[in-house]
This record gives C-alpha cells, sequence and structure tokens, in this order.
C-alpha cells in the first residue's frame, strides 16, 4: 500500500473524523452531515477516517452487535464514497496509541475541565449515576487522542462535537506550552445547518437514531423509507413555501429534498407552486431511493464479503499507525519517559 501522499507529491493538510458504531445504519441526516462532507474533503486533504469502536463501549453493547456494527458503519463509508485507495479507512481499536496518548492527555485534563463537557452531563444524567462510568467522563480524551495522534489540521464534526474540539485543542496547546511545541493545534470544520435535518414526525427535534419512526435510515427497506416520507408531519396551509418558523414539518422535507437533488431551495419552491404537500412528498420518496438504493447495494456487497472489508480495515491500520507511533514517540520522549528498545 503507497504511503499516504497526494498524486502531485504535495502534502495535503491531513484531515481526520470518525463515527461510533452504533447503529445498524446510518441515517439521512448522519449521510448528509457528515459522510458526503467527508466524500468531498477527500481530494483536497489527506483524510483519515475512523471507525471509533473504543468509544462505542462507553454504553453497554452486546460483542456481537458491537463487531457487526463495526463492520457496517465501515462498510457505510464505502458505499458513500469515501475511497480507501485515497483516504485511510480503519478500526480505532487497531491501531494501540490511541489508548496510549489518552492516558497521558489525561493527566492534564483537569477533573473539572472534564466534568463540564455537556455531553458527559446529559449522558450521566439520563444513566444516572449508576449507569455511569469513567469511560464516558474521559471519552473527549480518547477523541482528544484520536485527533492528535495524526497531527490532523482539520476535524470535520458536527455541532454537538464543537466542545470536544475546544478541549482537544487546549490541551494540544497546554502540552505545547509545558513540553515544548510537539502537537499540531487541529481547526474544527463545523458542519453548517444547511445539513441540518430533523425528524420528520417530529420537525422540532433532530433526527435521531433514537426516534426511528421520524428518521430515514439509509439501510431501511424502500417500502418502510416510502412510508416514512408519506407520512412525515407537514403543516397547516398548502403552498409549498420554505419558512423555518411557521412550517417547520416542510421546511426539513426542501432541506433533505435540495441536499440530495442538488436543485436549491428557492427552484424547489418556484417549481412546486401550486403543487400540494402530497406531491412533493411522493417526489421526495424516488430522490431518496436514487440515493438510499444504490447506497444499500454497495453497503451489503461489502458486508457479504467481510474477508475483504476486513482486509481494506487492516490496510487503512497499517497505513496510519505509523503516524500514530511516530506522535507518540515523541510525546514520550517529551514526558520524560525512558525510550523503549524496539
Ligand atoms: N465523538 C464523535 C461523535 O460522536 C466521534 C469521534 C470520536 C470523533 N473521535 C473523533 C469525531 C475524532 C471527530 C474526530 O460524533
Amino acid at each position: 500500500m503507497e504511503p499516504m501522499s497526494s498524486d502531485t507529491g504535495a502534502p495535503r493538510p491531513r484531515l481526520f473524523s470518525g463515527m461510533q458504531p452504533t447503529q445498524d445504519s446510518l441515517h439521512i441526516g448522519n449521510y448528509l452531515g457528515a459522510l458526503v462532507n467527508w466524500v468531498c474533503m477527500q481530494e483536497e486533504f489527506e483524510a483519515i477516517y475512523c471507525v471509533v469502536d473504543m468509544h462505542a463501549i462507553t454504553v453497554d453493547v452486546e460483542p456481537e452487535l458491537l463487531r457487526a456494527r463495526t463492520r457496517a458503519t465501515a462498510a457505510q463509508y464505502l458505499a458513500g464514497g469515501v475511497d480507501p485507495a485515497q483516504s485511510a479507512v480503519f478500526v480505532q481499536s487497531h491501531v494501540a496509541e490511541h489508548a496510549e496518548l489518552t492516558w497521558i492527555l489525561s493527566c492534564l485534563t483537569g477533573y473539572g475541565e472534564a466534568g463540564r463537557m455537556t455531553q458527559f452531563k446529559d449522558k450521566s444524567t439520563k444513566t444516572g449515576a449508576e449507569g455511569s462510568n469513567v469511560g464516558l467522563f474521559t471519552y473527549p480524551i480518547l477523541m482528544a487522542a484520536d485527533i492528535l495522534l495524526y497531527d490532523a489540521a482539520k476535524v470535520p464534526v458536527g455541532e454537538d462535537q464543537r466542545q470536544h474540539l475546544e478541549l482537544t485543542r487546549n490541551l494540544a496547546q497546554r502540552f505545547n506550552a509545558r513540553y515544548g511545541p510537539t502537537l499540531v493545534v487541529p481547526e474544527p470544520h463545523i458542519v453548517k445547518d444547511t445539513a441540518k435535518i430533523q425528524d420528520l414526525a417530529h420537525p422540532s427535534a433532530k433526527m435521531s437514531k433514537s426516534a426511528p419512526a421520524g428518521a430515514l435510515t439509509l439501510l431501511d427497506d424502500p417500502k418502510v423509507l416510502r412510508k416514512r416520507i408519506m407520512s412525515a408531519v407537514t403543516d397547516t396551509g398548502r403552498e409549498i413555501t420554505f419558512d423555518e418558523e411557521a412550517k417547520p414539518g416542510v421546511a426539513n422535507l426542501l432541506r433533505i429534498y435540495s441536499a440530495l437533488d442538488g436543485r436549491d431551495i428557492p427552484t424547489l419552491e418556484a417549481d412546486y407552486q401550486g403543487r400540494g404537500y402530497g406531491d412533493l412528498k411522493k417526489d421526495l420518496v424516488e430522490v431518496v431511493l436514487a440515493v438510499a438504493t444504490p447506497y444499500r447495494e454497495k453497503t451489503m456487497a461489502y458486508l457479504n464479503d467481510p474477508a475483504e472489508l476486513d482486509r481494506i480495515l487492516a490496510d487503512g491500520a497499517d497505513r496510519v499507525r505509523p503516524i500514530a507511533r511516530a506522535t507518540l514517540d515523541r510525546v514520550y520522549e517529551r514526558v520524560g519517559f525512558l525510550a523503549a528498545r524496539r
């Protein structure tokens, strides 16, 4: 496998991102909010896309389910257009350096600082002190290690990860201030609101895997997708206009439509002038299926050949491990650990 560099030989800035293997299928919000961006960015950046299985065990999960979802998540990266010849696709637990750097960074993170992470506060309140664990508490430090190991310049994430990115930057700066310039301070790349996809049944809430009735899960049967779209909540009135406040349901359908079909929202409004919500929904079914059908077929092709998928993931890990090792060696030396024989 080629070392990572662009065709022209000029080094591209590095990018890192990841998703947790916590679902069987991405929904259209994950797809439009993350995967489509990942695919666009892989030309300009030397991209590393990770399936963060170590993050996924911060909540209880059956081992076989985790294994299946790890493959399913990787297969969907590839089906969505991540090109393993161009970008590295790998599984977090395959590169031991993630856990090793997490320890070093943990020793630089304040207890109160970690306790202020809003996602931790939300999740631990939901599960209660009994259901919560230390892994959930240190989750953002593992995420910082993911990013800092690869000298990533850019990290595309959703708005919900902004605070974790800020912690990552603070930890890199703190390390550098304490031990000398060592770690690259990454830039967040917060994916904008245009890709904000809401729940079809409750348009005031974000689309989420935990509310399947309002989610468009891409690997679902076409019949299910059709039903969810046709029964999406719309608003009073009959005109198809984009009005976030007065017509959040219709606005959401238009946003999904526009993102998948490429026509901008004013064009869609004009095209649907004088037509009803039913027409819009019927056409949206076709637009969604035009994306979901090949996506499902490609994903299934990978999942039906797990040996090939595992080979791609092993190649990805082989490609990124030397980068991670070099960073960790630098860090260990700075911290004052005695050099190990290798
Ligand atoms: N915490 C991220 C999420 O839930 C996933 C993640 C883990 C990640 N490590 C990362 C994202 C590093 C970007 C970079 O969405």
